[in-house]
This record gives structure tokens, sequence and C-alpha cells, in this order.
């Protein structure tokens, strides 16, 4: 199915995961909201990317983990690109601690910038969804919402409020031909590893215990978020879905 003339907001898009969305869903025809916090320069390159697609993109800069940024970003996609069709909450951050040294900054930071910002944001993108009676929410959570991670308590927690939030708005939505779910993607090599001490050594582990012999890419995770804006996607609803080649079945002994 083609995407031509939908938008999406995807946060985080600059770089990663989201930047593979992106121009999963560009390729589809899709206009993009392109946005980032800090890093600028590849947002730039990422809308680049999507107009050499033949789609629209507009970058804005938005700090998710603030409620007036995330329905800024929204409202300007909706202005600059003619509406929103997808909402797909991405960006992440937090603080990387035992669960016994997470303070209430931390907390916020964590619950606000992951969690948070995919509540507001599909509360600010619903009413444009609503126009056409078609809307798609993609949520982008972690293995670490369902099991124990080291020092990953908080971002976490972040993971399990996003998943269950998902449902939420799924089962509420779904009524109306808005669709959420989640992807829960395996280790993929990104920016985000770099702040893992054992960065090495889980990328090893998920290299061994990989029954489908490579690690997930961000176009792996690109290819099922654009499958999702699919209407052959339509009956899967409040789902967490592992892309992962199949290492969260695999009991390591
Ligand atoms: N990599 C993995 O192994 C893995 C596995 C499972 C799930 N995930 C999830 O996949 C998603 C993307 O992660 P990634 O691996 O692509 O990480 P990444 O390369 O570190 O990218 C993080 C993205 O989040 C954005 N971001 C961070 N704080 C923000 C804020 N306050 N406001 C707006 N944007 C903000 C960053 O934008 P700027 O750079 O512009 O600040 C960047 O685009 C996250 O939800 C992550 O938890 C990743």
């Amino acid at each position: 199915m083609s995407l031509e003339g939908k938008t999406a907001v995807i946060t985080g898009s600059g770089r990663g995961i989201g930047r593979g969305i992106a121009l999963a869903l560009a390729a589809k025809g899709c206009n993009i909201a392109v946005n980032f916090f800090r890093h600028r320069a590849e947002a730039e390159e990422t809308a680049a990317a999507i107009e050499q697609l033949g789609a629209r993109a507009v970058v804005v800069k938005a700090n998710v983990g603030k409620e007036a940024d995330i329905r800024r970003l929204v409202e300007t996609a909706a202005a600059e690109l003619g509406g929103v069709d997808i909402f797909v909450g991405n960006a992440a951050s937090g603080v990387l601690k035992p669960v016994m040294e997470i303070d209430v900054k931390a907390w916020d930071w964590s619950l606000n910038i992951n969690a948070r910002s995919i509540l507001l944001g599909a509360q600010a993108a619903v009413p444009y969804m609503r126009r056409n009676g078609w809307g798609r929410i993609i949520s982008i959570t972690s293995a670490g919402g369902r099991r124990v991670l080291p020092e990953y308590s908080a971002v976490g927690v972040s993971k399990a409020a996003i998943e269950a939030v998902t449902r939420y708005l799924a089962v509420e939505l779904a009524p109306e031909g808005i669709i959420a779910n989640c992807i829960s993607p395996g280790v993929v090599i990104t920016g985000a590893l770099d702040f893992f001490d054992r960065k090495e050594a889980m990328i090893a582990h998920a290299e061994a215990h990989t029954p489908a012999g490579r690690l997930v890419t961000p176009e792996d995770v690109g290819k099922l978020a654009a499958w999702l804006c699919t209407d052959d996607a339509a009956m899967l609803v409040g789902q967490t879905i592992e892309l992962d080649g199949g290492h969260g079945v695999v009991m390591s002994m």
C-alpha cells in the first residue's frame, strides 16, 4: 500500500532507528516531520534523503520531554505538511543507574522524554487523524520494558509505561480506525549503545544468540513500521511486536 499524501511525525528521526523509520515511510510516499533535539545536521541529512525519495520533509527542533515542544512539533507538521496521519514515538533518553540510585530527576527525565511524549504526541496528533477516520500510532519500546537489564531501571520503567499507554490508545481509538502498536527491536547498532559500559559484550551476546544470524538494523524496524501503516495490518491492535531475529525466545544457559 502506498502512503502517498500521508504525513508522519516521527520523534527523534534525525538519526538511528528513527531515521530508518523515516526513510522507509518516505519510500512509500509519506511526507515526514523530522524531529531532532541536539543533532540538527543529522536531521537535515535525513530530510535531504527523504526529499531524494520524492517525499516532503520538514525539520523541527523540539525537546519531546517538554509538553509545549511536543505540541508545537505536531502543530508544525500539520501546518507545513497538511495534516498528521501517523505518529511514531521513537525518541529516547534516560539515566542508566541501578534502581536504588534513581532519584526524582532521573525518573522524571526518563519517563517524560520516553513515555509522556507518546501520550502527549498522540493527544495532539489524533484530532488530525480523526478528520480522515484513519491513523497509526507506533511506539518504540525495548525488551527492558518486560525484562530486567543491568542499570536500565528508569528506562525500563519508561518502556513498560510506553507499552501500557499504547494499549490504552489502541483500545480507545481502534473503533475510529486509528491503530496503535509497539515495536520492540532487539539490539540495533546506533549511538544509543555508546551509553552502555557493556556495549561490546551486549553486541557479542546478541550476535551469538540471535537465531536469524544477524543483528536487527534501523532498516528492519523501518520496514515493519511501514507495514504497520498499511491496511493489511489493520487487525493488529495494541500489540508489542518483538523484532529481534528470535533473540528474545532463546533462553541463555
Ligand atoms: N539501539 C537499540 O539497540 C535499541 C533497542 C531497542 C529499542 N531501542 C529504542 O529505539 C529508539 C531509538 O533509539 P536509537 O537506538 O535510534 O537511539 P539513538 O541513535 O541514540 O537516537 C536517539 C534519538 O532520540 C532523540 N532524542 C533524545 N532525546 C530527545 C529529546 N529530549 N527530544 C527529542 N528527541 C530526542 C535523538 O535526537 P538528537 O540526537 O537530535 O538529540 C535521537 O534522534 C529508542 O526508543 C530506543 O529506546 C533501541
